[in-house]
């Protein structure tokens, strides 16, 4: 058999996606499985934008132009500015998911064996990406006393080596839930500047802020207009994952230009998905306070089961759909899929992300999982009921020393 690259064979996996062979025999042993594993939320994609694509009279599914359908670029800015965000559509740049915005901005803006600056815990995927482009991450950890707060300026100029070419944020933050306030971003944006290094921010949690600090993006830090890109998509705004539908939005055309080169190499972004993300343009402002308003319930309501845990620390998370909270257990890996293995209560498990997954410094995270609240109250209740029990259990199972107890 001809052998793989190297390159593949150390690829990581998604800590994300890992367990789903479990979670399938699972299922297919007849247990229901609650996703707290993965921002696949149950909310409904819009209806009229769908029923739009479903008349659209298509003759020829065409490829769209590489940057995007001229007629989504062009109503784009709308959004924005609805949203206190002025650009045009010269500024975006429309991606397969933001997914396919982050690698390409990798590939336009770092050299092989240059470096990102990221806090940590991360999206696990950045790890995914920085790997395919051959670029490394540099971690700046954030600790859940302090809700998981961005490290000082200072922690981030320590980190910073003439190797770094971006400091990679996001916010609101996946796995963390934080959000971070406009006078860090301005202290970062500061940083950057003075380092004439990259402020790459994923906003595709924008409209998901629940707490007392409001959102502010990163295009709208002044004098930061050759120097922020930013990363965004319809996926978690519309709950239409499915869609691929994300963009790179930035002030900086050189770096359009660049990326430009390799979107012209994929062709083109779905154009079914563009289709549907100009209809979703019109959304009524009335969705995202009902969406929000839902997301609110779910994460009071499982941060309040959460605490209420013997030896589980939580907080209370500001913004997207995760909580990242810390259990009285030995090993999140070994937690995770002994739920999906060897767990039932009343037929029923929880599939969760073990957090070790979403650091890059080797040993952090072990006692740590993600919670996505993306379902509804109803399984929520019954996902936590299930952790409940399954902890207590897991706890005399592997005969978990009483100091991870309480
Ligand atoms: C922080 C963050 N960025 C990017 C993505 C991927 O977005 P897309 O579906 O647009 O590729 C996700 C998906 O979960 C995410 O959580």
């Amino acid at each position: 058999m001809p052998t793989i690259s190297s390159r593949g064979a150390n690829a990581h996996t998604s800590p994300i996606r890992k367990l789903s062979p479990y979670a399938d025999a699972a299922k297919k042993a007849g247990r229901k499985v609650y996703h707290l594993n993965i921002g696949q939320p149950d909310i409904q994609t819009p209806p009229a934008a769908l029923q739009k694509v479903r008349t659209t009279d298509v003759k020829v599914l065409e490829y769209s132009p590489s940057a995007g359908i001229a007629s989504y670029r062009e109503k784009l800015p709308e959004y924005y500015r609805r949203n206190g965000i002025d650009v045009t559509p010269g500024d975006i740049l429309v991606t397969s998911g933001a997914s396919e915005g982050i690698y390409f901005a990798l590939l336009a803006c770092l050299d092989r064996g240059e470096t990102i600056l990221s806090p940590e815990p991360l999206y696990a995927n950045y790890v995914g990406f920085a790997e395919m482009a051959d670029v490394h991450i540099r971690a700046v950890t954030c600790t859940i006393e302090t809700g998981f707060a961005l490290p000082s300026v200072a922690d981030f100029a320590r980190a910073l080596t003439p190797d770094v070419k971006a400091i990679f944020l996001c916010n609101p933050n996946n796995p963390t839930g934080a959000v971070y306030p406009e006078i860090m971003l301005r202290a970062l944006a500061e940083l950057a500047l003075e380092h004439d290094i990259y402020l790459f921010v994923d906003e595709v949690y924008r409209e998901f802020c629940y707490g007392e600090t409001p959102f502010f993006s990163a295009l709208n830090l002044p004098g930061m207009e050759n120097h922020v890109v930013v990363f965004d998509s319809i996926s978690k705004r519309y709950s239409a994952c499915g869609a691929r539908v994300g963009a790179v939005v930035s002030r900086n055309h050189r770096v359009l230009t660049t990326i430009l080169k390799y979107a012209e190499t994929r062709l083109s972004p779905p154009s079914f998905g563009q289709m549907l993300a100009e209809a979703l343009i019109d959304t009524d402002e009335a969705y995202f306070s009902t969406v929000k308003k839902e997301y609110k319930q779910r994460r009071d309501l499982l941060y309040n089961r959460l605490s209420a845990m013997p030896g589980v620390t939580c907080y209370r998370p500001d913004g997207a759909f995760y909580v990242f909270a810390k259990l009285p257990i030995d090993d999140c890996e070994r937690f995770c899929q002994w739920l999906l293995e060897d767990f039932t209560y009343n037929n029923q498990t929880v599939m969760l992300a073990p957090g070790n997954g979403f650091y890059t410094t080797p040993g952090l995270g072990k006692q740590e999982v993600r919670f996505a609240y993306v379902l509804n109250e109803r399984d929520l209740n019954n996902a936590m009921d299930c952790l409940a029990l399954a902890l207590e259990r897991y706890q005399a199972e592997m005969k978990i020393e009483t100091s991870f107890r309480v």
